[in-house]
């Protein structure tokens, strides 16, 4: 197992970035950190001032091909390019690329999603070697499918086949929200595979977090691969995800230590 930390931020995340950003900066110096980036909802104003229509169906956007081409846009050109700008200010070698640059992520296509691909393949030497030079990679969520079409991948489903691709330690999927909450609105600090299944199904997890619990069960299904789902806006955000079993929500296979 290595000490590699994959980190994803999320949408309203990136709006308040700056203090999450000098955290990355400064656990990148100690080990090595791969970025994911979301950036739903920037991608949501410029489709209505392109005025392109998306809907969501479990918490995925379906990409049509004029969807694809803003999604590309925003994510690759927009929001990377403003987050590798904003960590190099702060001291951080970071490097900027989507999934589709050196054929990073493979991805399959889902069903009744138009244009968006889940992740089964990394390529994993072309990370190592950024890492190993001490730079932090910085992915916008694209992936092209076995048929190289360019597909839109959801962020935690990115953060969660990087992790799995690399053997992560660590997962950290940062949001605009505590942690998950249960019905009665209190935040939970472990979850279990199984609790997450029965408030997916009871509609107690919806919308967002819905992908985003699904990739941390992904991610644990690489054996010791910690996943945690926090609020990426609270002080020392990082820190305490990866420190303090009491921040955020810690996504467990079974009831063992959770
Ligand atoms: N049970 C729950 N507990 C906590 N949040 C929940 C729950 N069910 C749904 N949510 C929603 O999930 C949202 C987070 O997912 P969302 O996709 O909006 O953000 P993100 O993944 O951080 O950003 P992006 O999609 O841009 O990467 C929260 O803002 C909250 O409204
Ligand atoms: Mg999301």
């Amino acid at each position: 197992m290595s000490e590699i930390v994959v980190v994803k931020l999320g949408g309203t995340t990136l709006a308040d970035q700056h203090q999450v950003l000098v955290e990355v900066a400064k656990v990148a110096r100690k080990r090595p950190v791969v970025l994911v980036h979301g950036g739903g909802k920037r991608m949501t104003e410029w489709l209505a001032r392109l005025g392109v229509e998306t809907r969501f169906e479990n918490g995925l956007r379906v990409t049509d091909p004029a969807a694809l081409e803003v999604a590309a846009a925003v994510l690759r050109g927009v929001v990377n390019s403003e987050l590798v700008a904003a960590l190099r200010d702060v001291g951080c070698d970071a490097v900027g690329l989507s999934g589709v640059d050196g054929g990073l992520l493979i991805g399959r296509r889902l069903e009744n999603v138009g244009l968006v691909a889940t992740v089964t393949g990394v390529r994993r030497d072309l990370l190592d070697s950024l890492m190993v030079s001490g730079q932090v990679p910085v992915v916008a969520p694209l992936a092209r499918d076995e048929e190289g079409m360019v597909c839109n991948v959801n962020a935690d489903d990115a953060a969660a086949g990087l992790a799995a691709g690399l053997g992560a330690r660590q997962m950290v999927l940062m949001t605009d929200v505590d942690g998950i909450r249960d019905a009665d609105g209190n935040k939970l600090d472990s979850i279990t595979a199984e609790r997450a299944e029965q408030l997916i199904a009871e509609g107690v997890i919806r919308g967002g977090m819905i992908p985003k619990v699904k990739a941390a069960l992904a991610a644990l299904a690489w054996e010791g691969t910690e996943a945690i789902i926090s609020d990426g806006s609270a002080e020392n955000a990082l820190t305490r995800s990866l420190e303090d079993p009491t921040f955020g929500t810690r996504v467990s296979a079974s009831g063992a230590g959770a």
